[in-house]
């Protein structure tokens, strides 16, 4: 780590931006995409085999308004089609393994790697890095469910017209890992998505320049005053009894003349 944080970003052509180094050196240090869809769907096939027959799925409220509401979801669900989004959910949280890596980059941004997802090509170009929270409520999307989606719309070879999509467990809402676009016409959201390339051992990542230079200026000011506090001398604890003031003498008690001892 700290060998990765002395290594220095490498200059765009744009000046406004850059490119960070990342730990990501092999596509192994990554969650292989296939392999979590493949385990969370087997679970999802045993969850619904203890569904009992005849249960309907449940619509619930803050399913609305997202392409949670698509047909597909809802309307005329069998059991097995309607493991819905609730179910989904439920084996979601059973899953030993989140679908990405989530990665701070050096300014300070937080970003999830999703890998081996998407149209088929070198295992290098099958990888995504997005923002790490929903853009909705800001869910971490380290909870979400990876899909790997037929893109109807792009090119027609069958492994090439495929999309890499993420689902936000919170409002169902469902985005692109390459474009960061949402589904559904009432999704307005857009997931952050950042370019990124293998060089020199590891892969980097595309940010604003300004970012990494602010978050730079933060961490040495925050240095300076770590040092500052180290060399200070500690304040004595003792008191000075030279600055205690004098005490001043009350008067004594006397008894009163009506007073008696007894
Ligand atoms: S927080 Fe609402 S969809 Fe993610």
């Amino acid at each position: 780590m700290a060998a990765m944080a002395a290594m220095a970003p490498i200059l765009d052509p744009d000046p406004s931006y850059c490119w960070v180094p990342t730990e990501i050196q092999r596509c192994s240090d990554l969650v292989d995409g296939q392999k979590w869809i493949e385990s969370f769907e087997a679970m999802l096939k045993d969850e619904s085999k203890e569904t009992p027959a005849g249960a309907r799925p449940r619509r619930s409220l803050r399913s609305t308004l997202s392409d949670g509401d698509a047909p597909h979801f809802w309307s005329s669900a069998t059991v097995a089609d309607a493991v819905t989004t609730r179910g989904r959910n439920e084996v979601l949280r059973k899953m030993h393994t989140p679908p990405a890596r989530k990665v701070v980059l050096p300014n300070k941004q937080e970003v999830l790697f999703w890998f081996n997802i998407g149209p088929a090509r070198e295992n290098r170009d099958r990888v995504y890095v997005t923002e790490a929270n929903c853009p909705h409520q800001g869910v971490c999307l380290l909870s979400g469910e990876l899909k790997d989606i037929e893109d109807l719309a792009g090119p027609a070879a069958a492994s090439a017209g495929r999309r890499g999509m993420v689902r936000c467990p919170r409002h169902n809402k469902t985005f692109d890992l390459a474009s960061g676009e949402s589904l559904g016409a009432l999704n307005c959201e857009v997931l952050q998505t950042f370019p990124s390339r293998f060089q020199d051992g590891r892969f980097y990542v595309r940010v604003p320049t300004d970012q990494l230079i602010s978050a730079q200026e933060q961490e040495t000011d925050s240095t300076d005053v770590e040092m500052k506090d180290a060399t200070m001398e500690p304040e004595l604890k003792r008191p000075r009894f030279d600055q205690l003031p004098t005490p001043t003498r009350k008067h004594g008690r006397s008894l009163c003349r009506h007073t008696t001892l007894g």
